[in-house]
């Protein structure tokens, strides 16, 4: 009871209102069988039997430690897999992880375990026990890359590996920031306190952040040897001001060592090195200090003689006595042995003074696999039943594999084949499974899959794909014949139905589907002529003849011929072609718009049951097509003549642009007085759910809004400079930017586009768009350029920022966010314009540099605002600053991924054929 008390005393004692991050902290007694609170330092600990479910409690022996966190640890496996506890964090916020290995038993000491230890995909450490009764810890600062990490064991050469104790302690705001934490975490290789009273270390409830603080009274091989004679110890108990940046803790700072002959010398070695570190010293004037006396002194590096120019003088560096002076070296390279001296000045009286060091090597940030991938795996586990043991811990390549994925030993991993045969999977493939794009084999065979195979055309680089004994049902998508690598496919025994396009039954590859009774054979074509022509390129033929005859006969053109170019950029796809004929007569075909029956979009929308929102010109319904892919099915509202032209012109406009950030138009329909149009389905809705919405808005953090702008943007900047003649879209607002199902923005809403007319540099019409994004000087004035979207696409910008609408009272005056922002920007308060979501997590100088762009976007005068490309630059700049410049490097090289080459001999035959489009005003033929 007594020492509870004393506890307690202590934890009030020693704690600060400021400093509340006791309840906050994770300590995790390993192998530990129960709950308890420690009497050392008053910590809760629990024992991970909840969390861990693998390996062995062990008992530890004869140590010198008796502390209750030790007196258990766990052994894990020695096998090639890895162990992981999931710690949970705050994104973005500094922590200390600590882990701790004591062994105990002394008997077998040829056993003595070695293994790795990872923080996620980060080399943390190899562990690797000399002494047995010693406690190896390891401690590394972070800046928490996501809101949970891992921490995993694996890879022993000798013994089991094993664990200790697991502690996470988060520090305050800029405790241990540093330039490079976007690509380092800190590695502590030592931590001293000088002049300690006893052998004990300093931590908790004494540093309120848990750091360990070794004395300096401890004996080990090369640890603080070489010291100098005349070193004495010398202690205060005086309170000392430690609310610098570090905040050591105040009994390290009330004691220290000084070279009472005028030199300090230590040596030590530092473990992992040579390599490069930050260092702190720490000192504070303790002892009373004449007015005829000084005490100053210099650092002394044998190899490095740049560090010995600053002269130490504590009082005055610290503003006063027993006040904390923190120099430190942001980056310095260390050797292994770290031999360092401070010696006097000759002008000083007294000799140099010294109370802590803390050295941190800096360590690269490991690669997790590919964000996009790992969402995929993660819906794929899913579908693993319940009750199998799934050891799928931490990230999926890094140290080992799972054991059903193969990994790429790119930068980042990217998985390259899924082996879950006769894995008992229940439930439909997901969909997200079109992430994968680096995979080259999918296992699934032997399952009890049900449903239909859903949109894998993406996949360039499958080569074999084994789908055979499940219960897959539906139609065989048309685009498997087009995926370009594919060399076999397994679909026997399902439930699949329809026909097989000619195209897959004729390509060479190992085919197999029997045992699929509603499958059926498409007609194949002119089977008996192989002179010198292929089967592939008579269908070409034939259908590029019916393309051309459905066209003139549906379609009427107005216009001569106008060029459509297609730029060269590598976010663009060429237009794809149709090149089978199914389904009767029309063209049917993931690239062009075709015509789609009524009656099979009133079963795709099963009769149109759920409205997903509502567009400029009718009410928008989900649904699926039979092979799967998800569609978006607009009603256009009533026939009026508007309604009618705008139609077609969707239909015209769209069918020719393809742009990954351009909402892909998949079909139309027009019967019964029914005008239609299909999109490509984005399953996580509009842009201003994602900033205005209560709930959603908090999944949208600042780089996730860069990355939406840049993506919109640069949709836009295709309608501009992309296609020619130029498309104006006249709407731009969040409403019309979609987000796909990996948050990829695509701009959509092409109701109110218009083409650029060639020859003229504006376009008069009604002046159309929505308040609160209109271009004023169009409204003025009725001219419409690009540079109307532009301003439009300010207002996205600064609606991103600021999280605000557009048009509130809350403005003042004249309700409007240009003006309220205008102002900000001018006094140079960016801050006060930033969505209070994002405050703390951001870098000021990126939301300055999209700010300053979106100024320029909505000045007054079109011609004073940047080009689309610019903005493009700006937002491209902005994400660098955000996650340093390294980071964006990967982020360009991953964007361009294997650009899809779906270019066979039928597709190459429509390029120089196909039926020219450009600017056909469509309308309909008599019927
Ligand atoms: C220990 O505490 C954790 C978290 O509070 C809890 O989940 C677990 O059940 C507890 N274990 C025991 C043995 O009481
Ligand atoms: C402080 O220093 C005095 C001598 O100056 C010594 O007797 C005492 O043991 C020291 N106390 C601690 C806690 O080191
Ligand atoms: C103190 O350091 C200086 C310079 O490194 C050296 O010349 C001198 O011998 C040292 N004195 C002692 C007592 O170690
Ligand atoms: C430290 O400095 C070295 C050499 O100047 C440099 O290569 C390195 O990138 C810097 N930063 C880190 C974290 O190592
Ligand atoms: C400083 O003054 C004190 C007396 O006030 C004297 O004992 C001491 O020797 C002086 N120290 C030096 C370095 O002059
Ligand atoms: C040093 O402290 C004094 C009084 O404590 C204060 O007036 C002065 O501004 C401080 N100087 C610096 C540089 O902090």
């Amino acid at each position: 009871m007594g020492s509870y008390f004393h506890v307690l005393a202590l934890l009030l004692l020693s704690l600060p209102c400021i400093f509340s991050q006791v309840t906050e902290f994770i300590s995790i007694d390993c192998g530990g069988d129960s709950n308890y609170t420690d009497k050392k330092t008053g910590l809760a600990w629990i024992s991970d039997t909840g969390i861990m479910s693998h390996g062995e409690t062990i008992d530890v022996q004869n140590t010198n430690d008796e502390w209750e966190p030790y007196k258990k640890r766990r052994d894990f496996p020695t096998d090639d897999k890895k162990y992981c506890y999931n710690l949970e964090t705050k994104e973005r916020r500094r922590y200390l992880v600590r882990a701790t290995f004591l062994y105990g038993s002394t008997e077998n000491a040829d056993t003595y375990p070695s293994f790795l230890l990872y923080l996620d995909a980060t080399k943390w450490a190899t562990v690797t026990v000399f002494d047995g009764s010693r406690t190896y810890v390891e401690e590394m600062i972070i800046r928490a890359p996501s809101s949970s990490i891992n921490v995993c064991i694996c890879c022993a050469t000798t013994g089991s590996p094993f664990i200790s104790t697991l502690e996470l302690r988060p520090l305050n705001l800029s405790m241990y920031a540093t330039d490079y934490e976007d690509h380092f975490y800190m590695k502590s290789a030592a931590r001293v306190n000088f002049g300690a009273p006893t052998k004990d270390p300093i931590r908790y409830p004494d540093d309120p952040f848990d750091r360990v603080w070794e004395s300096d009274l401890v004996k080990r091989p090369n640890f603080l040897v070489g010291i100098a004679p005349g070193t004495e110890r010398i202690n205060t108990t005086k309170n000392i001001e430690v609310t610098n940046r570090e905040y050591p803790p105040v009994k390290v700072m009330q004691t220290a060592v000084v070279g009472t002959e005028g030199n300090l010398t230590y040596r030590l070695t530092l473990e992992d090195f040579p390599g490069n570190a930050r260092a702190f010293a720490y000192f504070a004037e303790i002892e009373n200090i004449r007015s005829n006396e000084t005490r100053k002194f210099k650092m002394e590096h044998p190899y490095v003689p740049d560090y010995s120019n600053a002269v130490v003088n504590i009082e005055e560096n610290a503003n006063g006595t027993n006040k904390l002076y923190e120099p430190s070296y942001m980056n310095v390279t260390l050797d292994f042995v770290l031999s360092f001296s401070f010696v006097k000045t000759p002008d000083s009286t007294k000799g140099p003074l010294l109370s802590a060091i803390e050295i941190s090597k800096y360590v690269q940030i490991g690669s997790k696999a590919d964000a996009q991938d790992v969402i995929a795996l993660n819906a794929v586990l899913a579908m693993l039943p319940a009750g199998v043991e799934k050891q799928d811990e931490g990230d999926p390549c890094t140290p080992t594999q799972w054991e059903w994925v193969t990994c790429s030993s790119t930068t980042p991993p990217r998985i390259t084949a899924i082996h879950l045969s006769k894995r008992n999977l229940t439930g439909p493939i997901p969909p997200e499974i079109q992430n994968l794009d680096a995979v080259t084999e999918l296992w699934l065979e032997g399952n009890s899959l049900i449903g239909p195979i859903p949109d894998i055309s993406n996949l360039v680089n499958l080569r074999i794909v084994h789908l055979e004994n499940n219960r897959l049902n539906g139609s065989l998508p048309s685009y498997l014949s087009s995926l370009p690598s594919l060399q076999e496919l397994y679909i026997q025994n399902n439930d699949f139905s329809g026909k097989i396009s000619p195209a897959l039954l004729s390509r060479k590859m190992v085919f197999n589907y029997d045992g699929n009774p509603k499958l059926t054979k498409g007609i194949r074509l002119g089977t008996s002529l192989k002179v010198g022509i292929s089967v592939a390129a008579l269908g070409a033929l034939i259908v590029v003849i019916l393309v051309i005859l459905l066209l003139l006969r549906n379609f009427k053109r107005k216009t001569p011929r106008q060029k459509i170019n297609y730029k060269a950029d590598a976010n663009t796809k060429p237009p794809k072609k149709g090149h089978n004929l199914t389904r009767g007569a029309h063209l049917m075909e993931d690239g062009i718009a075709c015509c789609i029956k009524l009656s099979e979009l009133d079963a795709a929308t099963m009769k149109f049951s759920k409205n997903i929102g509502r567009g400029s010109f009718g009410v928008v319904y989900y649904g699926r097509m039979k092979d799967g892919k998800e569609i978006a099915v607009k009603i256009i509202g009533d026939s009026t003549s508007q309604g009618t032209k705008q139609f077609l012109t969707e239909v015209s406009l769209l069918s020719r642009i393809h742009h990954r950030n351009l909402v892909p138009l998949v079909g139309y329909c027009e019967e019964a007085n029914h005008r239609i149009l299909v999109y490509e389905y984005m399953h996580n809705g509009t842009l201003r759910d994602h900033i205005h919405d209560p709930i959603k808005q908090r999944q949208v953090d600042w780089l996730t809004r860069l990355r939406i702008a840049e993506d919109a943007a640069k949709g836009l900047e295709y309608l501009h400079t992309g296609c020619s003649p130029s498309i104006i879209h006249r709407d731009v607002k969040t409403s019309n930017i979609l987000l796909d199902i990996n948050m990829r923005a695509k701009v959509a809403d092409f109701g109110l586009s218009r083409q650029a007319e060639e020859d003229l540099t504006h376009v008069s019409s009604v002046a159309k768009g929505t308040l609160g994004y209109l271009d004023p000087e169009y409204y003025a004035n009725q001219q419409l350029t690009e540079k109307s979207d532009v301003y439009s696409f300010g207002i996205v910008l600064l609606e991103l920022i600021s999280g605000r609408k557009p048009i509130t009272e809350d403005y003042g005056a004249d309700w409007n966010i240009v003006h309220w922002a205008r102002s900000l920007i001018r006094k140079g308060d960016v801050g006060s314009m930033m969505d209070p979501l994002l405050a703390d997590n951001v870098k000021l100088e990126s939301v300055w540099r999209v700010a300053e762009v979106a100024i320029q976007c909505v000045e007054q005068h079109g011609i004073s605002r940047p080009k689309m490309q610019e903005i493009i630059l700006a937002i491209q700049d902005a994400v660098m600053l955000e996650k340093g410049s390294e980071n964006n490097q990967n982020m360009s090289s991953g964007s361009g991924r294997t650009p899809s080459s779906r270019k066979t001999l039928l597709t190459s035959f429509l390029e120089i054929e196909s039926p020219d489009l450009s600017n056909a005003r469509l309308t309909p033929s008599a019927r």
